[in-house]
This record gives C-alpha cells, structure tokens and sequence, in this order.
C-alpha cells in the first residue's frame, strides 16, 4: 500500500482563495485580463455552482505519430487526431500532440526508468470568463452590423455564440484521461509497482484534469495483467490554493512585482506585422463589421475553442477563414506572449518558477527542499504532503506557470531572444513555441535512468515527448546530463533567482 490515503479531496472541495483581479468587471481593459489569464474567474464560478459538466464518455487510446488529415480531432482508439497543418500552429489552445524529437523519446537501451515525474497543464477548456464575454460581444456587434456575408462566412448569419466559461469540455477531460493512459504504459516497470504522488492546484479546471489523469491511469492498471497492486479509486491528493494570500509552486502570484505586459507589447508589434492583411480580408467579407486586429485575433482564437468544445474535436468553421500560413503567424503571436510574458524573456519569468525547481531537486536526490521562494515551508516538509521516497509523482498546473517552470530550469537557455518583427519557426527558436510547450493537456516528464555504463544515475526531460536536450551539465547525444551535474547545474534556482526583486 502506498499511502495515496490522507488528503484525498474531499467530493465538496470548496475554493475559498477569492483574489479579485479579473473576472467581473467586463469592461476593465483587456490587457489587464489576458494577464490574469481569467485564472481566477473560474474561482467565483466554481463558488457560484456553474460547474458544466458533460457526462459523454468514449474510450481512446494515445497517438504517437503524425495524425492523417481529417476534418475533426476524431477518435482513431489511440487519440485525438487533428488537423496538424491547423491544429498543431493555435498556440497554448492547441490541444495536445506528440512533438517531433531529434533524440528519440523511448528510454535508451540499457537503461531503466527509476523515477518518472509529470508536470501537467489542465486539458481543453472553454475561454475564460474574460474572454468569453468579448467573444460573444463581438459576434453580437458582427450580427448586428453585417447584412452581407461572404463565401465561407455565411455560417456567421446562423452562429450562436454559446461556449461556457474557464471549465474544461468533454474533450478536455478525455485529454486528461488519455494522458494518464500514456504515463501509465510509458513508465510500466515503476507504474505496476507504484502509484504516483499527485498534486494540484486549486482551481477547479486544474483538479479535475488531475482527476482526469488519475482515471486514466487507473483504467490502464486494471487492464493490465501483470500487477496485482491493489488499487482503487480516487487516488488522494493534495490541492494547493491559487491566489496571492498563498505559497503554491503550481500557481505563482506570490510575486507582486512581476508583470507579463512585456508580453503583451511584444504581441503588439507582431501584430502590426502580420494581422493587417487578415483583417483587411475579414472586412472585406463582413462589410460594416469594422474590425480590428484585436478582433481577428478573437476570429482566430474562435477556431480552437469551438473545435475543443465539440465532444469529437469536429473543426470549426472559424477554422476554415484561415489559411496556415495564417496559423503559422498566430502561433508566434502566442508563442511571443509566453516568452515576454513568463519566460526567459521576462524579468521575473524564471524566477517565478524556482520554488517548482528546488522542488523537483528534493524528490530527484531524495533530500529536504530547501526554497525561500514559493514554497510551501508546512506542506514540504510534511512526508505526507511532500514525501521524498516516492518513484512517481504528478503535478496538475497551469500553462503560464509551466512556461515559468521550464525558464528556471533553463530549459530554453540556447534560444535567442525572439524577434517581434519576424516569424521564428519552432526549429528556429531551439524548440520554443507556445504549442510546443505548452498546448492544452501539455506535459513534462522528468526521468532518472539507471544506465549499465554508468555508475550515477541520469536525468532526462521530455516535452509533450519531444527530449529538451539539457544545458550546462555536460549533456550527452542522448539529451541526458548525470544526476549531480543536473543539480549543479540549476544554481539559479538554488541561489533563489532574482526573488529578491519580486517585492521591489
Ligand atoms: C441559432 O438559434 C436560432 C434561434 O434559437 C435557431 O433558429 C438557429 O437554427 C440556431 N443556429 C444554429 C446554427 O444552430
Ligand atoms: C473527468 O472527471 C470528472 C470529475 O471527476 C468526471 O465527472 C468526468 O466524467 C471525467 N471525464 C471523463 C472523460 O472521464
Ligand atoms: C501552507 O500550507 C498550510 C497547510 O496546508 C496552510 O495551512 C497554510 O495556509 C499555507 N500557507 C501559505 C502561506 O500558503
Ligand atoms: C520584443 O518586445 C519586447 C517588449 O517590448 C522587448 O522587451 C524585446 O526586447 C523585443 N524583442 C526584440 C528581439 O527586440
Ligand atoms: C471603424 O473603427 C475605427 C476605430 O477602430 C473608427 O475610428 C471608425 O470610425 C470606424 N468606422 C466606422 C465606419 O464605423
Ligand atoms: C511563503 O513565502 C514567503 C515568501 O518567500 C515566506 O516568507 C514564507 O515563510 C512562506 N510561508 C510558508 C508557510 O512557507
Ligand atoms: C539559464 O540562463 C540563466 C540566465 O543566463 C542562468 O542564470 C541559468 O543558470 C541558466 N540555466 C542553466 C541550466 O544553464
Ligand atoms: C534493469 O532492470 C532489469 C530487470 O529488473 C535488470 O535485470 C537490469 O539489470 C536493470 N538494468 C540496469 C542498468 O539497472
């Protein structure tokens, strides 16, 4: 038995974190609210009852290659397959897919996987709060004004905008439970054996992707044969509060000085680049629509949310106004919020994610966590709410704090500063790219290999099942540095990064 007993969250959870940024006043600007990520919209919601959920069920496998072309992310038994010259370029609303991997993702001969760590962002959900009420402003004003439409825009005329809010979709949740199928046979030798430690932060979109997951993994145990552990379900967790009265190293508002408007100015020039010449063709389509960039962005970002709001991943016709080149362009709009917004870009991007960091050094050498930062002092040093003698764990997030976590770890040190004003292929920028790193249902596994030609044990980092060869350590071909030189190697997370600053 391995103790996944105390903590289980109690059917009845209740969100009692309320901080106040954006989420009821609808006409506070923009800006202020893609910044808060509506992250705490849902926290009122989920208070308020208007929990959806969609209680569809159908069983999928997982997909490990390029998925064929099909108009819907269709179940094939292995997983969603989508359009990829579409569905792979919508930045973080890009529902998840294997990313292709120089090295490969399989665990190298000769070795034995002897700790697997996941770090998960929650699964397709509706727009947050914030941007839902701007979407469905924005259909009523093109309904309102637009007499005419043209070809491939007439399904506007009949659109009901009806996409909920912050919770995930059916499709979402299948994501989740996919997910923790793939760990599941992915780390077999340890998963038999062993159940993971699970942890999450507290907003509801995120507890029921752990959820998700668990069920996944769960379902993959009892179909396999060779274990006879017993297991049952739900497993325990611990949720950690979101909100800036509380440390949790799954949702960084602990720094009060930090600010993603970088990331929202460098979107602003790219922007001017490449979105003049959409909207110019939308107007032409929808005449006395008058839209702007804003609003062809909100055009765009229509396509992923209704394709994951469909229960099968049906694409959108939203999807169709847009070429993919079109796509291409959008995802490097995305792709420059994260890296100006929470990444290496950011001032206080890396530094955010260094409570996670010293984290993840305490469970890989088995030693107590040592954080000034985020960090939780009364939950990590608890073996029940921070055990250090577990081979497995899983940790539920969010996809900015993820995007913090991967720049402490310097994960993205080789990649230039990106341009504002010229598109960078995600081979350009070293492997950075908001669907590369973090789409819906993103993940990073953390392994520890034991390798017959090597004394010390290895550590190797894969997202979403590409291998991030690892900086500084003395990585080898095989993207793998030992455990002690890993750990050196994250001096800045071990020195506190820059949190000094984060209360200037
Ligand atoms: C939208 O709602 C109206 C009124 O309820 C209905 O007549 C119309 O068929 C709906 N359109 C679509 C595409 O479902
Ligand atoms: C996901 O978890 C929620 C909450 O436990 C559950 O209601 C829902 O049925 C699950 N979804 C799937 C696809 O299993
Ligand atoms: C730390 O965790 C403990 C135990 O859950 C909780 O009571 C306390 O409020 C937390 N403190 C902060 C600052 O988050
Ligand atoms: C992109 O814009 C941001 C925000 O204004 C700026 O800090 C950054 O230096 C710019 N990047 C480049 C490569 O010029
Ligand atoms: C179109 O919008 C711009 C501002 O975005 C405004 O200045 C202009 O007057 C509008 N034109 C019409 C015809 O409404
Ligand atoms: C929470 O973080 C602050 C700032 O780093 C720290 O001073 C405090 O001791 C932490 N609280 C706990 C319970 O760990
Ligand atoms: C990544 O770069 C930052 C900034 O130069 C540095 O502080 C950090 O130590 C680097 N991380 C690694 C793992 O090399
Ligand atoms: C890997 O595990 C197998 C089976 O437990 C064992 O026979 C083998 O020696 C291990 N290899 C290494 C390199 O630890």
């Amino acid at each position: 038995m391995d103790g996944l007993r105390a903590w289980a969250a109690p059917a009845s959870y209740k969100y009692t974190a309320l901080p106040e940024r954006g989420s009821r006043d609808a006409v506070r600007t923009r800006r202020d609210k893609e910044q808060a990520d509506g992250n705490r919209a849902i926290i009122k919601l989920a208070a308020a009852g208007l929990v959806i959920v969609v209680a569809l069920y159908f069983v999928v496998g997982y997909m490990k290659s390029d998925p064929p072309q099909s108009d819907s992310c269709d179940d094939s038994g292995h997983g969603f397959h989508c359009r990829p010259d579409i569905s792979h370029f919508w930045g973080q609303y890009s529902p998840f897919y294997s990313v292709k991997s120089d090295i490969s993702p399989s665990t190298p001969k000769g070795c034995n996987v002897t700790f697997a760590q996941v770090l998960s962002r929650h699964g397709a959900r509706d727009p947050t709060l914030s941007k839902t009420v701007i979407y469905g402003a924005l259909l009523a004003r093109v309904q309102s004004t637009v007499t005419h439409y043209g070809k491939d825009f007439t399904f506007l005329s009949e659109y009901n905008y009806s996409l909920g809010a912050d919770q995930l979709t059916h499709f979402g949740q299948q994501e989740m439970v996919n997910s923790g199928i793939h760990f599941y046979n992915r780390y077999k030798d340890l998963t038999r054996n062993s159940s993971p430690f699970v942890r999450s932060a507290g907003q509801y979109r995120v507890v029921e992707s752990a959820q998700n997951w668990t069920q996944g993994f769960h379902q993959a145990r009892l179909a396999d044969k060779h274990t006879d552990l017993p297991d049952t379900y739900p497993y325990g967790m611990v949720l950690i509060p979101e909100g800036s009265a509380f440390n949790n190293t799954l949702s960084h508002d602990l720094c009060s000085a930090s600010s993603s408007a970088k990331g929202s100015s460098a979107q602003a020039v790219w922007l001017d680049v490449f979105a003049p010449r959409l909207t110019e063709r939308l107007n032409a389509n929808l005449p006395g629509a008058n839209l702007t960039n804003s609003d062809t962005i909100a055009f765009m970002d229509l396509c992923p949310f209704n394709t994951v709001a469909n229960a099968d991943g049906k694409l959108s016709h939203f999807c169709k106004l847009f070429d993919s080149d079109d796509w291409h362009a959008y995802d490097y709009y995305q792709s420059l919020g994260k890296w100006y917004g929470f990444g290496n870009g950011n001032p206080l991007g890396p530094t955010k994610g260094v409570g996670y960091v010293n984290e993840l050094i305490a469970r890989l050498t088995g030693e107590a966590v040592v954080d000034h930062t985020n960090t939780n002092s009364t939950l990590d040093s608890s073996p029940e709410t921070f055990p250090l003698d577990r081979a497995l764990y899983a940790d539920f997030s969010h996809d900015n704090d993820m995007s913090n976590i991967f720049a402490a770890m310097g994960l993205y040190n080789e990649t230039e500063p990106l341009s504002n004003t010229t598109k960078v292929s995600p081979k350009g920028t070293k492997g950075f790219s908001a669907s590369w790193t973090v789409p819906f249902a993103a993940r990073m596994y953390v392994e520890k290999l034991s390798c017959g030609d090597s004394d010390e044990e290895m550590v190797r980092v894969l997202i979403n099942d590409r291998v991030i060869p690892l900086q500084n350590c003395g990585v080898d071909e095989l993207g793998r540095c030992e455990l002690g030189n890993f750990v050196d190697s994250l001096s800045f997370a071990r020195d506190g990064g820059h949190w000094d600053k984060c209360f200037e």
